[in-house]
């Protein structure tokens, strides 16, 4: 790795990554190729916080990095990598788990009560889980973190374990800043726009999957939810439904809101849906095409590759925390 500023950021191999999950993350990342040395991961060790089939697993394991390659990911200037591939990440979490994360910081993280809720029964793993991450972001002494809104609190913790290890021990870890870009951060179902959109909502008529069919996804479009004004109009309190569209519409053409605004004045939801819907359908009809020409065997030497980069920056991080604790 030179010498450029580090970015981590990593998707979980689970459900359906959504239109929201591009949007609101991985769109984002494309510009960063340049100017920073970014770290793309596929977290799967993330995802086995809840139960996963075996099978399901290790093919949507390659499904995320096809899709990062899809999204425009170029592997000869970012690395991407699995997260099981490198010891040291679960080694990290143990020893933060440890010596810097308190029961009390976990407990009030929001992602967790959401996920769990009343349930006894989830794992430890899921309840950890923040720690994994701060694991993830601090062993490649990362600057930045570009996520969606949701993330931010465990980037806060992650700050917050970084400073209590360097506090007690001497200086291991670099401090990272959060980057969440104002416009996509948090895009809302389509069926409830009180809540974000989500890889594991009960209906699919709640996200648009990047591997949906064009057609499928044309339906989904038109049968969101808006409100009964007819007006197309954004305004997040009072509107949230056309608001997320707009949101969705504007990301997707380039257009300013104000410029859709416009074009939509006084005709309804009707035409405003179905251009939409076709905006939709041609993304995806794209997106998909550069997905289908990638081989598996090229996404697989691309994660080896990438692990073998990145496990000697791991490792030495590691065992200079091991050093400082007393372990080395
Ligand atoms: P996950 O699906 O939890 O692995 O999330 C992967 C990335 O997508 C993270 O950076 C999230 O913050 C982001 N993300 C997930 N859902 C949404 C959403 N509805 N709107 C915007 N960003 C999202
Ligand atoms: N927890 C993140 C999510 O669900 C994914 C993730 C794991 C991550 N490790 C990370 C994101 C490190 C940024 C940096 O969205």
């Amino acid at each position: 790795m030179d010498n450029k500023k580090i970015i981590f950021s990593g998707v979980q191999p689970s459900g359906n990554i959504h239109l929201g999950n591009y949007l609101g993350a991985i769109k984002n990342w494309i510009k960063l190729q340049d100017e920073y040395q970014c770290l793309f991961c596929v977290v799967d060790y993330h995802a086995i916080t809840v139960k996963q089939d075996p099978k399901e697993l290790k093919k949507k394991i390659i499904e995320i990095a096809k899709i990062y390659l899809a999204s425009g990911i170029d592997p000869k200037k970012s690395v991407i990598f699995q997260q099981s591939q490198i010891s040291e990440h679960t080694e990290l979490t143990w020893m933060l788990n440890c010596v810097s994360a308190r029961m009390s910081d976990l407990n009030k993280m929001t992602q967790y009560k959401d996920k769990a809720g009343d349930n006894e029964n989830v794992s430890v793993g899921l309840f950890d889980y923040p720690v994994l991450m701060a694991s993830d972001i601090l062993l490649y002494q990362t600057d930045l973190v570009p996520v969606g809104e949701d993330q931010k609190q465990h980037i806060e913790l992650t700050r917050v374990l970084a400073k209590r290890f360097n506090n007690e021990y001497g200086k291991v870890f670099k401090i990272p800043e959060v980057v969440i870009k104002k416009e996509g951060a948090r895009i809302m179902g389509l069926d409830d726009a009180s809540k974000k959109m989500s890889k594991s909502a009960s209906s699919e008529f709640n996200y648009i999957a990047l591997l949906d069919d064009s057609d499928r996804a044309k339906k989904k479009i038109m049968k969101a939810v808006t409100d009964s004004e007819g007006v197309v109009k954004y305004d997040v309190k009072n509107k949230p439904e056309v608001s997320n569209l707009l949101t969705v519409y504007s990301l997707l053409s380039g257009y300013s809101v104000k410029d859709l605004e416009d074009k939509y004045k006084g005709s309804g939801y009707g035409d405003f849906k179905k251009d939409l819907a076709e905006l939709v359908a041609q993304f995806l009809i794209s997106f998909q095409e550069k997905y289908n020409n990638i081989k598996d065997e090229d996404v697989e030497k691309i994660l080896e590759k990438g692990a073998k980069e990145l496990k000697s920056v791991a490792n030495t991080t590691l065992n200079n925390a091991k050093e400082k604790i007393g372990l080395n």
